[in-house]
């Protein structure tokens, strides 16, 4: 580099070493921020700049960046063990496992740790084989389970799918929300049909009330098992601590990952029935993760589950989402060429615009009034609100002021922008 030379800034160095296209995107969206710190709702920047994060790290957030009692925890345990020998027995381990089977639904009792949402797809979809004996999967259109190979033939989008092509056989997918089109395919070679109570990344889709019950006896009735991927909706987003309770139904096995490691560190975990983990009697190494549970991830997830409890987050979630909710139904009255459906429960909502250039555009105007948002991987018409669960009621009606202002402008210049 000559002395007169800038040195190039983080983006392009981005772009150089880790992906082009992605770095291409963050220019196109004005997202030249770096980040550095922020606390609760609230994301910093190197410049120290204030962002209200509307898209809570993509669901990781609900307890808010840099939790002090869940950060507590992590320093806690940094003075003890880190990472397990895996030898001897891991403490923190046992005491997550113990209150994840106190709090989760119904008679949910063992927990298998890995460290991301779709290691607990994987694991839950291997489970549900060796449970049953039985190979196939049903699972929905839209859905998004994560991008390992088990996970990602389970999900249901063709952009991602395609490329990777034969992915793991056995798998059909049908409509989100149809629990009659789930019954037609079930029969005595599915092992299990795997559904998240709202699908999140297919655009914010609440399914009718009874669906989830109704696949439940379907699946009893069929000897299959019913997976529940609460990666996005656990923890308190959509007004319960899992959003299978709106239903009332207990799956056979329930994955989590994203904001049970409170903010702070990656974990992931599915939690199954007695009668699901009875493989492990026979074969406890049967499946295993190196990093699984370590005790700097469980103590910080012990303490993430005991906050959500004691802070009351599914009630703020479900608060604050009423209050999200009447002044979004307001701006979709007012600028309907702007916002086609506003839709969700809890603190996981949906803004449906006519075209992905329009969702671009939100996002673009949101960010010029420091709110950030981002789109659903599955449908880039769906702008989603997922924010930190203790976001103020100030905060909230800050980001809910910015998106009105910024649907009035794009209702100005909506002519110009293409599909
Ligand atoms: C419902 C659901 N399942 C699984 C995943 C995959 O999680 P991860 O990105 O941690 O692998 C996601 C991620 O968005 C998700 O929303």
């Amino acid at each position: 580099m000559r002395q007169d030379e800038h040195p190039p800034d983080l983006l392009t160095r981005y772009e150089r070493v880790v992906n082009p296209g992605l770095a291409r995107v963050y220019r196109f969206m004005g997202l030249e921020g770096i980040e550095a710190s922020g606390h609760g709702a609230v994301l910093i920047d190197e410049q120290g700049q204030e962002y209200i994060d509307m898209a809570g790290g993509y669901g990781v957030m609900a307890h808010g960046y840099r939790h002090p009692r869940i950060l507590r925890a992590a320093e806690r345990q940094l003075k003890g063990l880190a990472q397990s020998s895996r030898i001897l027995l891991n403490r923190p381990l046992v005491e997550l496992a113990e209150e994840l089977a106190r709090v989760a639904p119904g008679d949910l009792t063992y927990s298998f740790f890995c460290n991301s949402g779709t290691e607990a797809v994987e694991a839950a979809l291997k489970l549900a084989r060796a449970a049953t004996g039985r190979k196939n999967w049903i699972s929905t259109m839209g859905a998004f389970h994560g991008k390992t190979f088990g996970a990602l033939s389970v999900s249901g989008r063709d952009a991602y799918r395609d490329p990777f092509q034969p992915l793991v056989p056995g798998v059909v997918h049908v409509p989100y929300g149809d629990a009659r089109a789930i019954r037609e395919q079930l029969n005595d070679e599915v092992a299990a049909v795997i559904v998240e109570p709202i699908q999140g990344e297919g655009g914010v889709v609440v399914p009718p009330t009874e669906y989830l019950q109704e696949v439940r006896r379907d699946c009893d009735k069929a000897g299959a098992l019913l997976i529940a991927d609460e990666v996005q909706t656990g923890m308190g987003r959509t007004g319960r601590l899992f959003a299978v309770e709106h239903s009332g139904v207990v799956p056979d096995l329930m994955c989590l990952a994203k904001a049970l490691g409170g903010g702070i560190m990656p974990i992931g975990a599915v939690i199954g029935r007695p009668h699901v983990f009875e493989v492990f009697a026979q074969h406890p190494l049967i499946h295993t993760s190196t990093f699984g549970g370590s005790p700097l991830a469980a103590a910080v997830a012990l303490e993430a589950i005991r906050v959500a409890i004691e802070e009351k987050l599914p009630e703020r979630a479900r608060e604050l989402g009423q209050r999200a909710r009447q002044r979004l139904d307001a701006m979709w009255a007012t600028y309907p060429r702007v916002i086609q459906e506003v839709r969700g429960m809890g603190l996981m909502i949906g803004i449906e615009l006519p075209s992905a250039g329009v969702a671009g555009a939100l996002m673009a105007e949101l960010m010029q009034r420091q709110v950030l948002a981002v789109y659903t991987l599955n449908n880039d018409r769906v702008v989603r609100l997922i924010p930190p669960l203790v976001i103020t009621e100030a905060q909230l009606d800050l980001a809910l002021d910015a998106i009105e202002s910024a649907a009035g402008a794009i209702d100005s210049y909506i002519d110009e922008l293409g599909d």
